[in-house]
């Protein structure tokens, strides 16, 4: 059994507007989930105070739902609430991911579900941004897209030509002739390099450094920055990296800038790369992770820096889980 929700809003308190606005919330509900009427056991109304000229599951039984159980109750009043306003339960008898529908003015109830939504998160290596970033991204169905893998295939292809990181000019023409796409594959992101795909190569330590040199190049960073805002202009997103509220996304729904010691850091780093079966020395590593948030921080353009419209969370004494439920609880109260 599954619980779809959802909610409408009705600009006056009329018996037609009441049967048109809950006819096309479930025929929305319907189509966005891919229902058949006879998968639906329940359906629970609840209406504002402010509505009194129909049921709305009267309304719904107009509008041809005749085989399930149906209710309406109405809201206690609630200071600041929405008025005029409907909300819906179904109970399915199907095994999907629900697709909840929020529209009108009920939209404002739920900007992670109605519309683009594009989410920003920005901090240096080792922030648990990633892990934050995929995990939130799970949960709200939409894509993640690691903008730090973009440099580092960049940077991969360069070390594989034998080049300089620091040679902006042999790094320009290598990516004239060079393809790089990011894919989806089951929601994992997978970067392919002419094709190739690179997603492993492009995790080692060698890579890390190489990626923070080749992202101070101004025609690299135009370049990727390019299909990094073609990719969210088109679809809903979190998208991590350095640069994503201040430089990528500049008008991003919401913005989050992580941190954590680079103790914390170099450790989060080095658990990681171990458990792939990596060899590396901790110190050096750490040393590596605060070369490389000076050079990020320090380049010219588009810089390493919290937004000023970002909220800060230091992760160093958090769980991934707790980053989660933090980013969540700033998204509904910005809501
Ligand atoms: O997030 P990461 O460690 O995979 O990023 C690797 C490097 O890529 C990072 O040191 C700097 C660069 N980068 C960037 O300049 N801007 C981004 N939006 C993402 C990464």
């Amino acid at each position: 059994m599954v619980v779809i929700r959802g909610a409408t809003t009705i600009p006056c308190d009329t018996k037609e507007e009441i049967r048109r606005a809950v006819s096309e919330l479930l025929e929305q509900i319907e189509s966005r989930n891919s229902l058949k009427r006879e998968e639906v056991v329940s359906l629970v109304f609840s209406s504002t105070s402010d509505i009194h000229s129909y049921y709305p599951a009267k309304a719904a039984r107009e509008a041809g739902f005749v085989s399930c159980s149906l209710f309406s109750a109405q809201e206690p009043d609630i200071d600041g609430g929405l008025p005029l306003c409907i909300r819906c339960m179904l109970f399915v008898e199907k095994n999907i991911m629900p697709s909840h529908v929020y529209l009108r003015g009920a939209r404002g109830l739920r900007r992670d579900l109605s519309g683009k939504l594009n989410i920003a998160i920005d901090g240096p290596a080792g922030s648990g941004k990633s892990t934050v970033a995929r995990r939130l991204a799970e949960d709200l169905h939409i894509l993640y897209l690691d903008t730090g893998a973009m440099y580092r295939a960049c940077a991969l292809k360069v070390l594989e030509e034998g080049l300089d990181p620091n040679d902006e000019a042999a790094i320009v023409a290598l990516m004239r002739d060079v393809k790089l796409d990011v894919v989806y594959e089951g929601g994992v992101q997978r970067t392919l390099l002419d094709g190739r795909d690179v997603s492993a190569e492009i995790r080692t330590n060698e890579v890390s450094m190489a990626s923070s040199t080749v992202s101070k190049h101004a025609s690299v960073r135009l370049h990727l920055v390019e299909k990094q805002r073609e990719i969210a202009g088109r679809m809903s997103c979190v998208l991590d990296g350095r640069d994503i509220g201040t430089f990528v996304l500049p008008d991003a729904d919401f913005k989050f800038f992580l941190t954590a010691s680079p103790d914390v850091r170099a450790r989060r780093r080095y658990d990681e790369l171990t458990a792939k079966g990596m060899q590396v020395n901790f110190e050096r590593l750490k040393e590596e992770i605060i070369r490389r948030d000076e050079q990020d921080m320090t380049r010219a353009l588009a810089p390493l820096r919290q937004a000023e419209d970002a909220v800060l969370i230091d992760t160093s004494d958090m769980t991934i889980e707790e980053v989660v439920q933090a980013v969540k609880r700033a998204m509904q109260e910005k809501i």
